[in-house]
């Protein structure tokens, strides 16, 4: 038998979608009251562009955090193609933004606005690497005739490589990585500049979980999810104590109506039960020690923030997964794992 408890140092969400509004409300607690800091994506409608948005929009967030609450959220810019190299830098200054989020046009869930080159975000790049800004990456590519479940391969090839090359010092994040070529990739880094976040959901599933006995729209997220092969490979990657692999959950709420549809979109809400289901995939891979790393070390020392004070502790007591949590006009946003069992629960 295994140790019966285990307590690490209070993580963080390095990718985390907290939406706005009604939805913000219903979701936030769950990240809140679980990690010190998260990386909040800027993918609203419209998309946070300015600093002046993303104080704006960190306003909204800490209005509707409990009052003693002691997490704080990290913004990130939506880059577009028009986006002011000078906009970049002063919000960078100034604590607005703690990165720029990249996302191929198109990509993804309200990525409409995103950038259709890089050679059009020259100078933003660029001044990134001069300010010491890390760029997170929706590491998809966009062209139609790549098949879907070849989409990150292909832009690691293409757009990553160019990227990289161009600006050797640009701190890189490949956000929600889904395949062993990009485990590889980071793994043979020696630079130091180039992390990955890992989701739990591509972890603990491969493809065939979106289709079993039925299409299952609860399991579509992108980049979607892989084969097998891939699935190991980011096991290994993110147990394997190297540093440059953090927890980012990417829960993406979607309300249900949303995602039970004749087009579905893409997103897992995990925010609820992503730490249990992280720890069962540690413990599972025989490497509980490695686990504290992972959640609560790796990414500070990549972002150059001190360590969460604090602690978490979880208890090797098997617990249902809550089903949904509602929102304030009753409609429902169902939890990633809703309904099954985890071997830990915190305590
Ligand atoms: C995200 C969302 O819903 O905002 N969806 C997803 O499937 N991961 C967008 C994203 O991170 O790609
Ligand atoms: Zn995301």
């Amino acid at each position: 038998m295994g140790i019966e408890t285990l307590t690490i140092r209070r993580p963080d969400d390095w990718h985390l979608h907290l939406r706005d509004g009604d939805m913000l409300r219903a979701v936030l607690a769950s990240s809140a009251s679980q990690y010190g800091r998260a990386m909040v994506m800027p993918n609203l409608k419209p998309p946070v562009t300015t600093a002046g948005a993303a104080l704006a929009y960190r306003e909204r967030i800490r209005e509707a955090l409990p009052i003693d609450s002691g997490f704080t959220p990290m913004m990130t810019c939506y880059l577009c193609d028009a986006t002011d190299p000078a906009e970049i830098r002063a919000g960078f200054n100034c604590g607005a933004f703690a990165a720029a989020k990249l996302y191929p046009a198109g990509a993804t869930t309200h990525s409409e606005y995103g950038v259709t080159s890089v050679e059009r975000i020259g100078g933003v790049l660029a001044t990134m690497q001069e300010i010491g800004m890390p760029l997170l990456i929706h590491g998809e590519s966009t062209d139609p005739v790549v098949d879907v479940f070849d989409r990150e391969a292909a832009f690691l090839r293409s757009t990553l490589a160019l990227i990289l090359t161009r600006y050797p010092r640009l701190k890189v994040v490949l956000e929600h990585i889904t395949t062993e070529e990009a485990a590889d990739l980071v793994l043979r880094d020696e630079s130091g500049r180039l992390a990955a976040t890992i989701t739990p959901q591509h972890l603990m599933f491969n493809r065939n979980a979106m289709f079993a006995g039925g299409i299952r729209p609860h399991y579509y997220c992108l980049p979607v999810l892989k084969r097998e092969r891939h699935r190991r490979a980011l096991r290994r990657a993110a147990t394997s104590g190297s540093p440059a692999f953090f927890l980012g959950t990417d829960s993406a709420p979607h309300e249900t109506g949303a995602k039970e549809s004749a087009c579905g979109c893409a997103g897992i809400f995990s925010a609820p039960v992503a730490l249990q289901a992280y720890l069962t995939v540690f413990e599972e891979e025989q490497a509980l020690s490695r686990f504290e790393a992972f959640a609560s070390e790796n990414g500070a020392r990549f972002y150059g923030v001190p360590f969460n004070q604090g602690t978490l502790t979880f208890q090797r007591t098997p617990t249902r997964v809550t089903g949904d949590v509602e929102l304030a006009d009753g409609r429902r946003i169902r939890t990633f794992l809703g309904g099954e069992t985890l071997p830990w629960t915190l305590a």
